[in-house]
């Protein structure tokens, strides 16, 4: 569920109509519900209760600093993938202790930067890692916490781009590497090895995999603990799916934690999570106004917005479908048509979909690309030059611009001249 409404004919973030935002902060726009956010998190949260569980938000799928406080305040930890996210974590105010470090090519400077922040756990991804993590430590006399993130060789379908879990992607070590590892850390003076990890994938909708996952990591745990090891952690990832509307509805938060408990029955361990899109994603939407209706003779009708794949790449990169829905409710019997809707940079990539049956629209309307609050302006470039998207929070009838459009004098201001030019 949501906070983006029909109200009187138009369509509302909370108690904001969207087309004062809009008019007021210009398009394109991403706009975020605060409601949204508390709710998701609440939900996925409340989901394992009584059991406490660490939600570490993916902080790749939107990392403005507002979204992160509204979660931080909440209890929230956040799941990073660099030293630039960490930074944005405790920016927002989540606590060390709550912080995650994934990530396949971790540098020198981000696992000592991690290190001296105190996070609550590196994932180690290889050995070399494991290597590097280790001579860090010693360096900074300290012993920081770390789960080996193992690949479970599990297909979760969704695009190839996103999918992590089958050991020819990139992500983790094997089950045996993690046993040999996890002894070769225990032995480390530097090293404080406290569980294994494991991320198949992202928007996944049957559980299936996730569940065959999850008991691979369960053995696992039990494998190690039976060889002496302590393990007092499974971070079991991100990847719960959100309902975009072209699939079947992933599972709700409840019926995921259900299938989680079924696997780990009788297992005590604390158990962590690094959702992402599932919190992010139907919170926001990117708001674009229509600049014209292109007609080709042959017969194909475009619909040139001006939102582009700069501000929202997901369609380009990865065939991703998003809702589009006009901002002002159509009349009752208008009758649809099929639009190809396309932003204006110079590429053909550059189109959301084709072939979308939509109500009459024309120049100067307003329509929203529903759920792209996850992994939209997060993924945001100035390709084009076309400024960066701004980003707008709302809380009930408030609403507050938390990343502003730069102005082109900022943008240019950023590139010095070599100095023999
Ligand atoms: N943990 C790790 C280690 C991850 O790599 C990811 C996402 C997550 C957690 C969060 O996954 P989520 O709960 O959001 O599914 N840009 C793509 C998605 C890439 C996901 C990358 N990893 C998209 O727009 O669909």
């Amino acid at each position: 569920m949501n906070f983006f409404e029909v109200r009187d004919g138009e369509l509302w973030c909370e108690d904001v109509p969207l087309r004062r935002i809009a008019e007021e902060v210009g398009t394109p726009v991403y706009v975020y519900s605060t409601a949204t956010l508390e709710r998701h998190y609440t939900v996925f949260r409340d989901a394992f209760a009584p059991r406490k569980v660490l939600v570490a938000y993916a902080v790749k799928s939107n990392s403005n600093l507002s979204v992160l406080r509204t979660l931080a305040k909440l209890g929230a930890g956040a799941d990073t993938v660099s030293e630039g996210e960490i930074r944005r974590a405790l920016a927002a105010g989540v606590r060390p202790d709550r912080i995650v470090f994934s990530g396949v090519g971790k540098t020198r400077r981000e696992l000592a930067f991690a290190v001296e922040v105190g996070v609550s756990e590196i994932n180690v991804e290889s050995e070399p890692e494991l290597d590097l993590l280790s001579e860090v430590a010693e360096v900074l006399d300290a012993r920081p916490a770390i789960t080996f993130r193992v690949n479970p060789d599990v297909s979760a379908g969704g695009h190839a781009k996103i999918s992590t879990g089958k050991s020819d992607n990139k992500f983790g070590v094997s089950f045996s590497e993690a046993e040999r590892l996890y002894a070769k850390a225990s032995a480390d003076p530097h090293l404080n090895p406290i569980g294994v990890s494991c991320h198949i994938g992202s928007q996944i909708t049957d559980l299936g995999p996730m569940a065959e996952a999850f008991t691979k990591m369960r053995g696992l745990v039990e494998r190690l603990r039976a060889s002496g090891f302590n393990v007092p952690r499974l971070d079991l990832g991100g990847g719960l799916g959100a309902p975009y509307f072209d699939s079947p509805d992933p599972p709700e938060p409840s019926v995921y934690a259900a299938a989680v408990e079924k696997v780990l029955a009788g297992l005590d361990v604390e158990l962590v999570f690094e959702p992402g899109r599932v919190i992010s994603a139907n919170a926001g939407v990117l708001l674009s106004r229509v600049i014209h209706v292109h007609e080709r003779p042959e017969g194909r009708r475009f619909l040139v917005v001006d939102g582009a794949m700069n501000d929202l790449v997901r369609p380009a990169m990865y065939d991703a479908f998003h809702d589009i829905r006009p901002v002002t409710t159509p009349r009752q019997g208008a009758n649809l048509a099929a639009y190809d809707v396309v932003g204006p940079i110079c590429e053909t990539g550059d189109t959301f979909c084709r072939d979308r049956e939509l109500p009459p629209l024309d120049s100067g309307d307003l329509v929203a690309f529903m759920t792209a609050g996850a992994y939209g302006s997060a993924m945001s470039s100035e390709y084009n030059t076309r400024p960066l998207v701004p980003e707008v929070l709302v809380k009930g009838d408030s609403y507050a611009v938390v990343r502003p459009r730069p102005t082109y004098e900022e943008m240019l201001a950023r590139e010095p001249l070599a100095p023999w030019l």
